[in-house]
């Protein structure tokens, strides 16, 4: 992951193949622990889970994962904060480590001024990236990387699809990362074309026609319409969308038998992905959302042993 500091993890884009590796061991070792086995090692300590946007996953996972390692977790909304109040980014985060916090993880709408304001942190003071603007969300790619590796061991040997509203997706840009280092057999991005990224990212292949896109492919990924990081005007007509993209059981059919289908959530059902794909035998969604707790274990664990 790209380090202002070695504490503070902005971005997955740079992290080595063996530190992924390493991470994704110990999520595992973490997940199938008994509770009272878990390492205290964040005894004593504080971490805030301070939040710009909704979320239901990322910030009840970190606060599980911290409270399972022994923390003292204080979650601030910034609707109810005295951001409302015209605080800025950076004196809020140098308000909350003036408290003697250990740790910070921050969802923000804008990634650049997430980056801009870690300098208000000490290196003393961990920091994780809960998802930034369009641009990043790793530990959501850390547990999709979990997920898959779960069942396919060999990212070599496997062709993963991803499937939706990619021009506005942290999580796609962070899984691209992730795959791409892991050595992933091929990586297609399915969307139509006002919806893939304005730069086709080196090492994956675009679709237009999701038929196409799914031929024999080991993973589907998909993704939500993210209206709320949308001009007005870019936004797409939802049935029509769905006509073309929404992920069916007949559609699901072009991809290997054993496909799994994944999908960080929020979902859609009905847009991105019909009900009967969310409960078919090959989802692993909820998968995903239990992974969610045990990758944020292992990265609070390894932060900790940084400070
Ligand atoms: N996948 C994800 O980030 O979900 P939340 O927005 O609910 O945290």
């Amino acid at each position: 992951m790209a380090l202002t500091a070695k504490t503070h993890l902005l971005t997955c884009d740079h992290w080595e193949k063996d530190q992924i590796l390493s991470l994704l061991a110990r999520a595992e070792a973490l997940e199938v622990m008994p509770a009272a086995e878990l390492p205290r090692c964040l005894h004593h300590k504080t971490l805030v889970n301070l939040f710009y946007e909704p979320s239901t996953r990322t910030r009840a996972s970190f606060e599980l994962a911290a409270k399972q390692l022994g923390a003292h977790v204080i979650n601030i909304a910034a609707a109810s904060s005295s951001v409302k109040k015209g605080e800025t980014l950076w004196d809020t985060l140098e308000t909350i480590q003036a408290m003697g916090v250990h740790g910070v993880v921050l969802r923000h709408s804008d990634h650049d001024e997430m980056q801009a304001s870690l300098g208000a942190l000490a290196p003393s003071t961990f920091f994780l990236n809960g998802g930034s603007g369009c641009v990043a969300h790793p530990t959501q790619a850390l547990l999709d990387m979990l997920t898959i590796q779960q069942q396919h061991p060999d990212f070599s040997a496997l062709t993963v699809a991803i499937v939706g509203d990619i021009a506005h997706s942290r999580v796609a840009h962070s899984d691209i990362a992730l795959l791409r280092t892991l050595g992933v057999g091929e990586c297609r991005l399915i969307a139509p074309q006002g919806l893939l990224p304005s730069k086709e990212p080196e090492g994956v292949s675009c679709y237009t026609e999701l038929d196409a896109g799914l031929q024999d492919v080991d993973v589907v990924m998909l993704l939500r319409l993210q209206k709320e990081r949308m001009v007005e005007a870019a936004i797409p007509d939802e049935a029509a969308y769905a006509a073309a993209y929404g992920l069916t059981l007949d559609r699901l059919a072009k991809a290997k038998p054993h496909a799994m289908v994944m999908h960080p959530g929020p979902m859609n059902r009905g847009v991105e992905i019909d009900n009967a794909v969310v409960n078919c035998p090959q989802s692993v969604i909820n998968k995903q959302v239990r992974n969610g707790v045990a990758v944020r274990m292992a990265l609070l664990e390894y932060l900790s042993q940084q400070t």
